[in-house]
């Protein structure tokens, strides 16, 4: 820390990504189908039909990514790696040349002096998985810690920092109630039968992992949203407290108290979603962890809304300046998150693991990409990071979402979320003016932004 700035010297300042939303290559190197896959190519599941067959190419252009990376000084580089490459039948011995792209991946980093911090599931279950139930089936939650120790084992000495599961809110809700992401389905039990899974999935990794990496550091990447009631009125304040179960609590309680929300038990009662439960699993989730990552990208103010058969919930229209996707900007959301999680739950360190704004992005006249309102987006996000630092949170970095533009997932490439722009058809790369900013910030350890 300087005066001029709360960030600590060692911070982690760094960029995310994902596998299936910037490799490509989803038929090469012995890879496997995945749910994505599979999604993706449904008619009508994504925005023009979109899919990450090819996405970034960064398969194959990896080098050229990572001297960007390196460019731009990131400290930290946090990666998935896709278990449909690296295990495609979904079980048994690694596939070699997977683990051998990983390992010169990973290799390459670290001889670039930045950290990776690597995610073993960002949303792409081998389709074979599915097939077979997926994660509303217990049985997944073990054939993922047999793909973590494995992993582990092949891939543990080139990084210190892993990650099992990436929001599990989106792949419990988005994927099985909403049905707007894999697998697409729509039940509510389903979805809450996945949510333990993968709260177990989790537990039962990080125990594999530290097995076979006693040294390993492991956290987890929550997605959390900073949840108000729209106003004083009783049921107001009773939808908000629902909505915070459903989507912040139902993770955090079991991670780190060891059980699901008494509220929510008794507002899931009747599911049957909690007879998934076996003895020892709470206890499985809630062993100690290392650090915590924190993904987070909204402030939702919630009214009661009976026509919601879920939790009898609905979100107000944002009412500040938005992103491309709609989303509010309010970079206040961010320090409360934080500080609630301080408060809550743990004073282990923190990384907000995912955090960044889609602009329409195009390249100007002269070559350029002037993405001036990201670069507003991230000075209010990181200072309200900094304010966090101030208010005694133990925030150890912070990995702007995303190193490249990629496939958005449902929204396909109509989204843009890169400090670098991508040509998908010449697949040119253009570091946008924030990459240089955020270079400048990097170099000042924060000290440049405007701190009065
Ligand atoms: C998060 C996902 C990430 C990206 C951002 C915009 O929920 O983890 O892959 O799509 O949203």
């Amino acid at each position: 820390m300087t005066d001029a700035s709360p960030f600590p010297e060692d911070f982690l300042w760094g960029a995310s990504t994902a596998a299936y939303q910037i490799e490509g290559a989803a038929d090469e190197g012995g890879r496997g189908p995945s749910i994505w896959d599979t999604f993706a190519a449904a008619p009508g599941r994504t925005r023009d039909g979109d899919t990450g067959a090819v996405a970034c190419d960064h398969y194959h252009r990896w080098r050229e990514d990572f001297d960007l990376a390196e460019r731009l000084g990131l400290r930290a580089y946090r990666m998935s790696v896709s278990w449909a490459r690296l295990q495609p039948d979904g079980r048994g011995e690694l596939n070699p040349e997977a683990v051998a792209f990983y390992r010169e991946l990973l290799g390459d980093l670290r001889s670039r002096g930045i950290t990776p911090l690597v995610t073993l599931y960002h949303w792409d279950l081998p389709q074979v998985l599915d097939d077979e139930g997926g994660w509303p089936e217990r049985r997944t939650a073990h054939r993922f810690a047999d793909y973590a120790a494995r992993t582990a084992a092949a891939l543990g000495d080139l990084a210190e920092d892993w990650i099992p599961i990436n929001e599990a809110w989106c792949i419990a809700f988005l994927g099985h109630y909403e049905g707007v992401h894999a697998p697409g389905r729509r039940d509510l039990t389903q979805a809450l039968r996945t949510v333990h899974h993968l709260n177990l999935a989790h537990g039962l990794a990080a125990a594999a992992i530290r097995d076979r990496r006693p040294s390993a550091r492991i956290g987890t990447a929550v997605i959390l949203t900073d949840i108000e009631p729209a106003s004083d009125r009783p049921e107001d304040q009773a939808a908000a407290m629902l909505a915070d179960g459903a989507g912040n609590r139902m993770f955090l309680d079991p991670l780190f108290k060891g059980a699901y929300p008494e509220d929510m038990r008794w507002h899931y009662r009747g599911s049957g979603a909690f007879d998934a439960i076996e003895p020892g699993d709470m206890d499985t989730i809630a062993a100690p962890l290392d650090f915590v990552g924190v993904n987070h990208y909204h402030r939702f103010r919630i009214a009661a809304d009976e026509s919601d058969p879920h939790l009898g919930t609905r979100a107000l229209e944002p009412e500040g300046p938005v992103t491309d996707f709609g989303w509010e900007i309010h970079p206040a959301s961010l320090r409360r998150v934080l500080e609630r999680l301080s408060a809550d739950y743990t004073d282990l360190p923190v990384y907000v693991t995912e955090s960044g704004a889609c602009f329409d992005d195009a390249v100007g006249p002269g070559g350029e990409v002037d993405d001036a309102d990201r670069i507003e987006y991230l000075d209010g996000y990181f200072r309200a990071a900094g304010e966090a630092i101030e208010k005694g949170v133990n925030l150890r970095g912070y990995f702007v979402w995303s190193l490249l533009d990629n496939f958005e997932w449902a929204e396909g490439y109509s989204k843009r979320f890169g400090l670098v722009h991508v040509d998908y058809d010449s697949q040119r790369r253009t570091p946008k003016r924030s990459a240089d900013w955020y270079r400048r910030v990097i170099a000042s350890g924060g000290a440049n932004l405007d701190w009065n």
